[in-house]
């Protein structure tokens, strides 16, 4: 009988629940991405309150690319030594900790002037307008470097793994969709194509920290818009990640500040659910591969994930917004207070101050 409070594996990785910290950007680092004693405190106070594994905020893997102030960075070694004190700090509450890996690019506003960004093609961003420059074969190979550098870096740094931000209109989902790609060489075009600098990515990470590492992916289900990525591609690229060697893949969406208003929407031929906004597409993709699937996305009732739980192939169940309203979510659900989640999903959780829940204001 499947559990929520049973061991589950991920790799190598024993994972104490089927609960996940959905990564969550806290904007609470210094200036250049350095650990504070309020992110030390987040993390402290998430481990403490039972959540199997928890995912960083997304981390910058080069200085000059951040999308949002106040996040972590993993872009050289001078971050090695803090993650060693947040890793044994998370370990010690026997949870445990991976980071998610980022290239933001053209979904940005935040210092777009002061720095070149890169895209696939010079195609705006439909939600921030921002136009990057299209990537040049040597511009793909740093960034390609970027990436397996760091994931070196969160290795030494003691994390469980990494999860690389394959989602939300971000760069590699940028390569991945046919609206943001219009390329004509062999990083565009057909959907080979376009899925290989995402496999690239992942062979070179694969490469520095070795086979027995968890390497996570997190996608987006869908474009969730006409001309964009489709389901049934994205049914491909998983299907693609498991031969490859991925861990286990986070299915997500790029609508998630809207996802509760489109609740009842269906988009290739799957509709978004009020409890766990993509978890037709997770269900479906879960049937179709054999590693872990974490669905995402307005989780809020422990009876309905048990359902989730008993009625699809999904492995794990990751929470973002109620964490930030209750850290000790998952220990009260743990210990029988079976209360639904206090956080209303209002989505003003993101403010210049740091990120943290403004309603009920902890
Ligand atoms: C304040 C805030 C920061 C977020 N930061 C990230 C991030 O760094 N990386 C990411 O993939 N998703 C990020 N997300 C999206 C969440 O991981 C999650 O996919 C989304 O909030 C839906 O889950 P929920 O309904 O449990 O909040 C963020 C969401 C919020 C509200």
């Amino acid at each position: 009988m499947k559990n929520l409070f049973k061991k589950q594996k991920i790799n190598k990785a024993t994972i104490k629940n089927r609960f996940v910290r959905s990564a969550t950007w806290e904007n609470m680092t210094t200036e250049d991405g350095h650990m504070t004693d309020s992110l030390y405190k987040i993390y402290e106070e998430l481990a403490e309150g039972e959540v199997g594994l928890i995912i960083t905020g997304y981390a910058n893997i080069l200085k000059e690319e951040q999308p949002n102030p106040g996040m972590m960075g993993i872009y050289n070694d001078s971050f090695i030594n803090e993650y060693i004190k947040l890793t044994d700090l998370v370990h010690k509450y026997d949870s445990k900790i991976i980071m998610q890996l980022a290239y933001g690019g053209t979904k940005t506003t935040y210092n777009t002037s002061d720095r070149i960004i890169y895209a696939p093609s010079e195609i705006p961003e439909r939600s921030t307008n921002t136009i990057g420059k299209a990537m040049s074969k040597s511009d793909i190979d740093y960034v390609i470097n970027a990436f397996a550098e760091a994931s070196l870096r969160c290795k030494k740094a003691g994390f469980d793994g990494i999860e690389i931000h394959g989602a939300h209109t971000y760069l590699i989902n940028q390569f991945l969709s046919p609206y943001y790609n219009n390329r004509s060489d062999e990083y565009g075009g057909s959907f080979e194509n376009r899925m290989r600098f995402l496999l690239e990515i992942y062979y070179k990470i694969r490469e520095k920290v070795g086979n027995d590492y968890p390497v996570l992916v997190k996608l987006t289900a869908s474009d969730f818009f006409d001309g964009g990525l489709t389901f049934d591609e994205t049914r491909e690229i998983c299907k693609k990640l498991e031969s490859v060697g991925i861990d286990a893949i986070e299915i997500s969406g790029n609508i998630h500040g809207k996802a509760k208003s489109m609740v009842g929407q269906s988009f290739d031929g799957h509709t978004i659910n009020a409890e766990g906004y993509f978890r037709e597409y997770a269900e479906i993709i879960s049937d179709e591969v054999n590693i872990p699937i974490i669905t995402v996305g307005g989780l809020a009732n422990i009876e309905n994930i048990e359902q989730m739980l008993h009625e699809t192939n999904i492995s794990f169940f990751a929470i973002s917004r109620p964490l930030l309203t209750e850290p000790q979510l998952i220990k009260r659900w743990k210990n029988n207070d079976r209360k639904p989640v206090k956080c209303v999903r209002c989505s003003r959780c993101r403010t210049s101050e740091g990120n943290y829940c403004t309603i009920f204001k902890r």
